[in-house]
Protein backbone atom coordinates (compact mmCIF):
# COMPACT_ATOMS: atom_id res chain seq x y z
CA UNK A 1 0.00 0.00 0.00
CA UNK A 2 1.24 3.98 -0.89
CA UNK A 3 1.91 5.48 2.46
CA UNK A 4 -0.71 8.09 3.22
CA UNK A 5 1.62 11.19 3.32
CA UNK A 6 5.46 11.95 2.89
CA UNK A 7 8.00 10.96 5.66
CA UNK A 8 8.07 13.60 8.32
CA UNK A 9 10.88 13.40 10.62
CA UNK A 10 9.73 13.67 13.96
CA UNK A 11 6.08 13.00 13.01
CA UNK A 12 6.66 17.30 12.34
CA UNK A 13 3.22 18.66 11.07
CA UNK A 14 1.56 15.38 10.72
CA UNK A 15 -1.97 15.19 13.31
CA UNK A 16 -2.00 11.90 14.87
CA UNK A 17 -5.17 12.50 16.62
CA UNK A 18 -8.11 15.15 17.09
CA UNK A 19 -8.62 15.97 20.55
CA UNK A 20 -10.56 18.28 22.44
CA UNK A 21 -8.59 18.84 25.26
CA UNK A 22 -5.88 21.35 24.70
CA UNK A 23 -5.07 23.69 21.59
CA UNK A 24 -2.00 25.67 21.06
CA UNK A 25 -1.38 28.51 18.52
CA UNK A 26 2.45 28.56 18.00
CA UNK A 27 2.61 31.87 16.62
CA UNK A 28 0.16 33.90 18.24
CA UNK A 29 1.40 32.11 21.70
CA UNK A 30 -1.81 31.24 22.46
CA UNK A 31 -3.01 27.83 24.91
CA UNK A 32 -6.17 27.04 25.98
CA UNK A 33 -7.04 23.70 28.28
CA UNK A 34 -10.46 22.81 26.85
CA UNK A 35 -10.88 26.11 25.28
CA UNK A 36 -9.97 28.52 28.26
CA UNK A 37 -7.16 30.55 28.30
CA UNK A 38 -4.41 29.53 30.46
CA UNK A 39 -3.74 33.08 31.58
CA UNK A 40 -7.13 32.83 32.96
CA UNK A 41 -6.75 29.37 34.52
CA UNK A 42 -3.22 30.71 36.22
CA UNK A 43 -5.18 33.56 37.75
CA UNK A 44 -8.62 31.73 38.37
CA UNK A 45 -8.33 28.25 39.29
CA UNK A 46 -6.02 25.29 41.14
CA UNK A 47 -4.41 21.95 40.04
CA UNK A 48 -6.70 19.71 40.90
CA UNK A 49 -9.51 21.82 39.20
CA UNK A 50 -7.92 21.98 35.74
CA UNK A 51 -6.81 18.36 36.24
CA UNK A 52 -11.00 17.94 36.59
CA UNK A 53 -11.49 19.75 33.78
CA UNK A 54 -8.84 18.48 31.32
CA UNK A 55 -9.86 15.02 32.20
CA UNK A 56 -13.53 14.60 32.35
CA UNK A 57 -13.95 18.01 29.62
CA UNK A 58 -15.75 20.35 32.00
CA UNK A 59 -15.64 22.67 35.18
CA UNK A 60 -16.65 20.68 38.63
CA UNK A 61 -19.39 21.43 40.42
CA UNK A 62 -18.27 22.72 44.10
CA UNK A 63 -19.71 19.04 45.62
CA UNK A 64 -17.56 17.41 42.61
CA UNK A 65 -14.37 19.31 43.11
CA UNK A 66 -14.49 18.49 47.20
CA UNK A 67 -15.30 14.93 46.41
CA UNK A 68 -12.93 14.57 44.19
CA UNK A 69 -9.84 16.38 46.49
CA UNK A 70 -11.20 13.69 49.48
CA UNK A 71 -10.95 11.22 47.05
CA UNK A 72 -7.28 11.68 46.36
CA UNK A 73 -6.19 12.43 50.02
CA UNK A 74 -7.83 8.82 50.71
CA UNK A 75 -5.37 7.65 48.31
CA UNK A 76 -2.49 9.36 48.84
CA UNK A 77 -0.29 6.51 51.03
CA UNK A 78 1.69 4.57 48.89
CA UNK A 79 2.15 0.49 50.21
CA UNK A 80 4.91 -0.35 52.02
CA UNK A 81 6.19 -2.38 49.14
CA UNK A 82 6.75 0.14 47.16
CA UNK A 83 8.17 1.57 49.63
CA UNK A 84 10.18 -0.91 50.42
CA UNK A 85 11.29 -1.41 46.87
CA UNK A 86 12.59 1.89 46.56
CA UNK A 87 14.79 1.30 49.59
CA UNK A 88 16.58 -0.78 47.09
CA UNK A 89 17.01 1.85 44.72
CA UNK A 90 20.93 4.00 44.22
CA UNK A 91 20.74 6.86 46.02
CA UNK A 92 22.71 8.05 43.08
CA UNK A 93 19.57 7.38 40.68
CA UNK A 94 17.46 9.93 39.07
CA UNK A 95 14.22 10.84 40.46
CA UNK A 96 12.77 10.09 36.95
CA UNK A 97 14.02 7.07 36.67
CA UNK A 98 12.75 6.19 40.24
CA UNK A 99 9.52 7.73 39.35
CA UNK A 100 8.81 5.66 36.28
CA UNK A 101 10.18 2.14 37.74
CA UNK A 102 7.22 2.83 40.92
CA UNK A 103 4.46 4.01 38.27
CA UNK A 104 5.03 0.76 36.67
CA UNK A 105 5.03 -1.13 40.48
CA UNK A 106 1.58 0.80 41.03
CA UNK A 107 0.14 -1.82 38.23
CA UNK A 108 1.09 -5.08 40.57
CA UNK A 109 -1.46 -4.05 42.87
CA UNK A 110 -4.35 -2.81 40.83
CA UNK A 111 -6.01 -5.98 38.55
CA UNK A 112 -6.12 -4.96 34.42
CA UNK A 113 -9.87 -5.23 34.75
CA UNK A 114 -12.49 -4.13 31.76
CA UNK A 115 -10.99 -0.41 30.92
CA UNK A 116 -14.25 0.59 29.23
CA UNK A 117 -16.00 0.64 32.29
CA UNK A 118 -16.31 4.72 33.86
CA UNK A 119 -15.27 4.00 37.99
CA UNK A 120 -12.10 2.04 36.96
CA UNK A 121 -10.87 4.67 35.27
CA UNK A 122 -12.07 7.21 37.65
CA UNK A 123 -9.87 4.66 40.34
CA UNK A 124 -7.26 4.68 38.02
CA UNK A 125 -6.96 8.55 37.53
CA UNK A 126 -7.59 9.65 41.51
CA UNK A 127 -4.91 6.60 42.35
CA UNK A 128 -2.51 7.83 39.96
CA UNK A 129 -2.90 11.82 40.43
CA UNK A 130 -3.25 10.97 44.45
CA UNK A 131 0.50 8.55 44.53
CA UNK A 132 2.95 10.13 42.40
CA UNK A 133 3.59 13.55 44.01
CA UNK A 134 3.57 10.64 47.54
CA UNK A 135 6.68 8.51 45.38
CA UNK A 136 8.72 11.66 44.53
CA UNK A 137 8.66 12.96 48.16
CA UNK A 138 9.18 9.22 49.00
CA UNK A 139 12.34 8.93 47.25
CA UNK A 140 13.67 12.16 48.16
CA UNK A 141 13.38 11.73 51.55
CA UNK A 142 14.47 8.28 51.03
CA UNK A 143 17.56 9.64 50.06
CA UNK A 144 18.35 11.73 52.93
CA UNK A 145 17.30 8.73 55.12
CA UNK A 146 14.42 9.11 56.27
CA UNK A 147 12.15 5.98 55.32
CA UNK A 148 8.40 7.79 55.51
CA UNK A 149 6.54 10.61 53.79
CA UNK A 150 3.77 12.17 55.93
CA UNK A 151 0.95 13.54 54.46
CA UNK A 152 -0.84 16.50 55.76
CA UNK A 153 -4.46 15.92 54.91
CA UNK A 154 -5.25 19.88 56.25
CA UNK A 155 -3.41 20.57 52.87
CA UNK A 156 -4.64 21.25 49.28
CA UNK A 157 -2.89 19.46 47.02
CA UNK A 158 0.07 21.32 46.08
CA UNK A 159 0.96 22.40 49.53
CA UNK A 160 0.61 18.81 50.53
CA UNK A 161 3.57 18.44 48.34
CA UNK A 162 5.70 20.74 49.31
CA UNK A 163 5.20 19.88 52.82
CA UNK A 164 5.61 16.05 52.04
CA UNK A 165 8.88 17.00 50.26
CA UNK A 166 10.44 19.70 52.83
CA UNK A 167 8.77 18.76 55.80
CA UNK A 168 7.59 22.20 56.34
CA UNK A 169 4.41 24.12 55.88
CA UNK A 170 4.94 26.27 52.67
CA UNK A 171 3.89 29.96 53.15
CA UNK A 172 0.48 30.40 51.47
CA UNK A 173 2.04 32.55 48.40
CA UNK A 174 4.42 29.47 48.13
CA UNK A 175 2.09 27.08 47.93
CA UNK A 176 -0.61 28.94 45.76
CA UNK A 177 2.60 29.45 43.05
CA UNK A 178 3.74 25.94 43.14
CA UNK A 179 -0.35 25.27 42.26
CA UNK A 180 0.05 27.47 39.31
CA UNK A 181 3.45 25.92 38.20
CA UNK A 182 1.53 22.45 38.01
CA UNK A 183 -1.36 24.23 36.07
CA UNK A 184 1.17 25.65 33.54
CA UNK A 185 2.44 22.24 32.81
CA UNK A 186 -0.55 20.00 33.15
CA UNK A 187 -1.04 19.17 29.86
CA UNK A 188 0.10 20.64 25.78
CA UNK A 189 -1.57 18.48 23.11
CA UNK A 190 0.91 15.74 21.08
CA UNK A 191 3.97 16.46 23.08
CA UNK A 192 6.31 13.43 23.09
CA UNK A 193 5.51 12.29 26.69
CA UNK A 194 1.80 12.61 25.80
CA UNK A 195 2.17 10.76 22.67
CA UNK A 196 3.94 7.93 24.07
CA UNK A 197 1.15 7.45 26.80
CA UNK A 198 -1.47 7.37 23.66
CA UNK A 199 0.59 4.88 21.61
CA UNK A 200 0.90 3.00 24.75
CA UNK A 201 -2.73 3.33 26.16
CA UNK A 202 -3.81 2.30 22.29
CA UNK A 203 -2.71 -1.32 22.90
CA UNK A 204 -5.61 -1.41 26.04
CA UNK A 205 -2.72 -2.29 28.51
CA UNK A 206 -3.59 -0.91 32.01
CA UNK A 207 -2.82 3.20 32.71
CA UNK A 208 0.36 2.17 35.39
CA UNK A 209 1.82 0.99 32.21
CA UNK A 210 0.37 4.57 30.79
CA UNK A 211 2.02 6.55 32.77
CA UNK A 212 5.27 4.71 33.14
CA UNK A 213 5.84 4.75 29.14
CA UNK A 214 5.27 8.84 29.75
CA UNK A 215 7.55 9.76 32.86
CA UNK A 216 10.13 7.93 30.55
CA UNK A 217 9.62 10.36 27.89
CA UNK A 218 9.18 13.18 29.34
CA UNK A 219 12.56 12.47 31.52
CA UNK A 220 14.83 12.98 28.00
CA UNK A 221 16.60 16.62 28.19
CA UNK A 222 15.04 17.59 24.72
CA UNK A 223 11.64 17.31 26.96
CA UNK A 224 10.96 17.73 30.50
CA UNK A 225 14.89 17.30 31.49
CA UNK A 226 15.49 20.87 29.99
CA UNK A 227 13.89 22.33 32.80
CA UNK A 228 17.31 20.83 34.86
CA UNK A 229 19.46 21.58 32.38
CA UNK A 230 18.71 24.94 32.31
CA UNK A 231 19.80 25.25 35.84
CA UNK A 232 22.98 23.20 34.87
CA UNK A 233 23.34 26.73 32.11
CA UNK A 234 23.26 29.09 34.16
CA UNK A 235 25.39 28.13 36.51
CA UNK A 236 28.15 27.23 34.03
CA UNK A 237 27.85 30.66 32.40
CA UNK A 238 28.02 32.04 36.20
CA UNK A 239 28.17 36.05 35.27
CA UNK A 240 26.03 38.31 33.08
CA UNK A 241 29.58 39.07 30.96
CA UNK A 242 29.57 35.32 30.53
CA UNK A 243 26.38 34.60 28.32
CA UNK A 244 27.04 36.15 25.40
CA UNK A 245 30.64 34.13 24.45
CA UNK A 246 28.70 31.04 25.84
CA UNK A 247 25.53 31.51 23.67
CA UNK A 248 27.94 32.25 20.61
CA UNK A 249 30.08 29.16 21.66
CA UNK A 250 26.65 27.27 21.80
CA UNK A 251 25.95 28.59 18.07
CA UNK A 252 29.11 27.91 16.79
CA UNK A 253 28.98 24.22 18.07
CA UNK A 254 25.62 23.59 17.05
CA UNK A 255 25.25 22.80 20.85
CA UNK A 256 21.27 23.58 21.72
CA UNK A 257 20.52 26.08 24.57
CA UNK A 258 18.40 24.45 26.60
CA UNK A 259 14.83 26.55 27.61
CA UNK A 260 14.77 27.72 24.16
CA UNK A 261 13.07 26.60 20.85
CA UNK A 262 9.61 24.71 20.67
CA UNK A 263 7.99 22.38 17.61
CA UNK A 264 5.10 24.53 17.78
CA UNK A 265 5.73 27.92 19.80
CA UNK A 266 7.52 30.30 17.54
CA UNK A 267 7.69 33.13 19.65
CA UNK A 268 8.00 33.21 23.76
CA UNK A 269 6.14 30.41 25.38
CA UNK A 270 3.16 32.13 27.18
CA UNK A 271 3.70 29.96 29.84
CA UNK A 272 7.09 31.14 30.12
CA UNK A 273 5.68 34.72 30.55
CA UNK A 274 3.72 33.51 33.42
CA UNK A 275 6.24 31.52 35.33
CA UNK A 276 8.52 35.05 35.02
CA UNK A 277 5.72 36.57 36.77
CA UNK A 278 5.76 34.24 39.71
CA UNK A 279 9.70 34.03 39.65
CA UNK A 280 9.08 38.03 40.55
CA UNK A 281 6.79 37.09 43.29
CA UNK A 282 8.51 34.70 44.81
CA UNK A 283 11.62 36.99 44.61
CA UNK A 284 9.50 40.06 46.74
CA UNK A 285 9.17 37.44 49.58
CA UNK A 286 12.29 35.59 49.64
CA UNK A 287 14.85 37.62 47.71
CA UNK A 288 16.45 38.34 45.06
CA UNK A 289 18.26 35.43 42.49
CA UNK A 290 21.31 36.52 40.93
CA UNK A 291 20.73 33.77 38.48
CA UNK A 292 17.64 35.78 37.08
CA UNK A 293 19.63 37.97 35.69
CA UNK A 294 21.73 35.99 34.02
CA UNK A 295 18.98 34.36 32.54
CA UNK A 296 16.99 37.43 31.44
CA UNK A 297 20.77 38.13 29.56
CA UNK A 298 20.71 34.96 28.25
CA UNK A 299 17.35 35.93 26.77
CA UNK A 300 18.22 38.67 25.34
CA UNK A 301 21.34 37.64 23.30
CA UNK A 302 19.58 34.00 22.33
CA UNK A 303 16.26 36.47 20.87
CA UNK A 304 19.18 38.98 19.26
CA UNK A 305 20.67 35.71 17.82
CA UNK A 306 18.21 32.99 16.76
CA UNK A 307 15.04 35.07 17.20
CA UNK A 308 14.66 35.41 12.95
CA UNK A 309 14.50 31.40 13.50
CA UNK A 310 11.55 31.70 16.14
CA UNK A 311 13.23 30.58 18.76
CA UNK A 312 12.45 31.94 21.93
CA UNK A 313 12.17 30.88 25.75
CA UNK A 314 9.72 27.46 26.84
CA UNK A 315 8.43 26.89 29.38
CA UNK A 316 11.24 25.03 30.62
CA UNK A 317 13.26 28.07 30.86
CA UNK A 318 12.05 29.55 34.12
CA UNK A 319 10.71 27.16 35.61
CA UNK A 320 13.87 25.95 37.58
CA UNK A 321 14.09 28.92 39.11
CA UNK A 322 10.54 29.32 40.38
CA UNK A 323 11.30 25.60 42.08
CA UNK A 324 14.45 26.13 43.41
CA UNK A 325 13.19 29.36 45.01
CA UNK A 326 10.32 26.83 46.56
CA UNK A 327 13.48 24.82 48.12
CA UNK A 328 13.05 22.44 45.20
CA UNK A 329 16.70 20.98 44.42
CA UNK A 330 17.20 20.70 40.49
CA UNK A 331 16.99 16.80 39.93
CA UNK A 332 13.53 17.03 41.12
CA UNK A 333 12.43 19.67 38.64
CA UNK A 334 11.36 17.32 36.07
CA UNK A 335 9.68 15.23 38.43
CA UNK A 336 7.51 18.26 38.83
CA UNK A 337 6.68 18.57 35.82
CA UNK A 338 5.93 14.53 35.86
CA UNK A 339 3.36 15.68 38.98
CA UNK A 340 1.83 17.75 36.50
CA UNK A 341 1.66 16.28 33.19
CA UNK A 342 0.06 13.04 34.42
CA UNK A 343 -3.21 15.19 34.46
CA UNK A 344 -2.88 15.49 30.51
CA UNK A 345 -1.44 11.77 30.12
CA UNK A 346 -4.46 10.56 31.41
CA UNK A 347 -7.12 12.83 29.88
CA UNK A 348 -5.66 11.43 26.88
CA UNK A 349 -5.25 8.39 27.76
CA UNK A 350 -9.45 8.61 28.14
CA UNK A 351 -9.93 10.25 24.97
CA UNK A 352 -7.96 7.21 23.23
CA UNK A 353 -9.60 4.51 25.03
CA UNK A 354 -12.31 5.95 22.86
CA UNK A 355 -10.82 6.25 20.00
CA UNK A 356 -9.79 2.38 20.04
CA UNK A 357 -7.45 2.13 17.30
CA UNK A 358 -3.94 0.89 18.23
CA UNK A 359 -1.17 2.86 16.87
CA UNK A 360 0.35 1.33 13.73
CA UNK A 361 2.51 4.09 11.26
CA UNK A 362 4.04 2.95 8.37
CA UNK A 363 7.48 3.29 7.29
CA UNK A 364 9.87 3.86 4.19
CA UNK A 365 12.20 1.13 3.42
CA UNK A 366 15.42 2.24 2.50
CA UNK A 367 17.52 -1.05 3.25
CA UNK A 368 18.86 -3.61 1.51
CA UNK A 369 16.51 -5.78 -0.72
CA UNK A 370 17.80 -9.16 -0.99
CA UNK A 371 20.21 -10.64 1.74
CA UNK A 372 22.24 -13.44 1.81
CA UNK A 373 23.19 -15.34 4.63
CA UNK A 374 26.64 -15.74 4.55
CA UNK A 375 27.80 -18.82 6.96
CA UNK A 376 30.38 -17.48 9.75
CA UNK A 377 33.02 -19.24 8.51
CA UNK A 378 32.74 -17.68 5.38
CA UNK A 379 32.94 -14.23 7.03
CA UNK A 380 35.33 -11.82 7.16
C1 LIG B 1 9.06 20.91 26.31
O1 LIG B 1 6.21 19.59 22.46
C2 LIG B 1 5.87 20.22 23.58
O2 LIG B 1 4.83 20.83 23.68
C3 LIG B 1 6.91 20.16 24.68
C4 LIG B 1 6.58 21.00 25.91
C5 LIG B 1 5.35 20.50 26.62
O3 LIG B 1 4.70 21.28 27.31
O4 LIG B 1 5.13 19.26 26.58
O5 LIG B 1 6.38 22.36 25.55
C6 LIG B 1 7.70 20.95 26.94
O6 LIG B 1 9.59 19.86 26.11
C7 LIG B 1 9.70 22.22 25.91
C8 LIG B 1 11.05 22.03 25.14
C9 LIG B 1 12.16 21.74 26.17
N1 LIG B 1 13.42 21.38 25.45
C10 LIG B 1 14.45 22.23 25.39
O7 LIG B 1 14.44 23.37 25.85
C11 LIG B 1 15.70 21.67 24.71
C12 LIG B 1 16.22 22.64 23.65
N2 LIG B 1 15.25 22.74 22.57
C13 LIG B 1 15.48 22.00 21.36
O8 LIG B 1 16.03 20.72 21.58
C14 LIG B 1 14.31 22.05 20.36
O9 LIG B 1 13.96 23.37 20.23
C15 LIG B 1 13.07 21.24 20.62
C16 LIG B 1 13.35 19.81 20.94
C17 LIG B 1 12.27 21.83 21.73
C18 LIG B 1 12.21 21.31 19.33
O10 LIG B 1 12.90 20.59 18.39
P1 LIG B 1 12.49 20.62 16.82
O11 LIG B 1 11.15 21.25 16.62
O12 LIG B 1 12.74 19.27 16.29
O13 LIG B 1 13.51 21.67 16.24
P2 LIG B 1 14.88 21.28 15.54
O14 LIG B 1 15.76 20.54 16.51
O15 LIG B 1 14.56 20.64 14.24
O16 LIG B 1 15.55 22.71 15.29
C19 LIG B 1 15.13 23.52 14.20
C20 LIG B 1 16.28 24.51 14.02
C21 LIG B 1 17.66 23.84 13.95
O17 LIG B 1 18.51 24.72 13.26
P3 LIG B 1 18.92 24.34 11.71
O18 LIG B 1 19.58 23.00 11.78
O19 LIG B 1 17.59 24.29 10.94
O20 LIG B 1 19.81 25.49 11.30
O21 LIG B 1 16.36 25.38 15.18
C22 LIG B 1 17.59 25.13 15.87
C23 LIG B 1 18.13 23.81 15.38
O22 LIG B 1 19.54 23.79 15.50
N3 LIG B 1 17.26 25.03 17.30
C24 LIG B 1 18.04 25.45 18.27
C25 LIG B 1 17.34 25.19 19.46
N4 LIG B 1 16.17 24.61 19.17
C26 LIG B 1 16.12 24.53 17.83
N5 LIG B 1 19.27 26.02 18.25
C27 LIG B 1 19.80 26.31 19.46
N6 LIG B 1 19.19 26.10 20.65
C28 LIG B 1 17.96 25.53 20.68
N7 LIG B 1 17.36 25.31 21.86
Amino acid sequence: AQPACEYKPGLEGVPVAQSSISYVDGKEGILKYRGINIEELATKSTFLETAFLLIWGRLPSKQELDDFQEDINNHRRIKYHIRDMMKCFPESGHPMDALQTSAAALGLFYSRRALDKEEYIRDAVVRILAKIPTMVAAFSQMRRGNDSVKPNDDLNYSANFLYMLTEKEPEPLEARIFDVCLMLHAEHTMNASTFSAMVTASTLTDPYAVVASAVGTLAGPLHGGANEEVLTMLEEIGSIENVRPYIEDCIENKKKIMGFGHRVYKVKDPRARILQQLAERLFELTGHDEYYDIALEVERVVAEKLGHKGIYANVDFYSGLVYRKLGIKPDLFTPMFAISRVAGWLAHWREQLAVNRIFRPTQIYVGQKDGVYVPIEERS
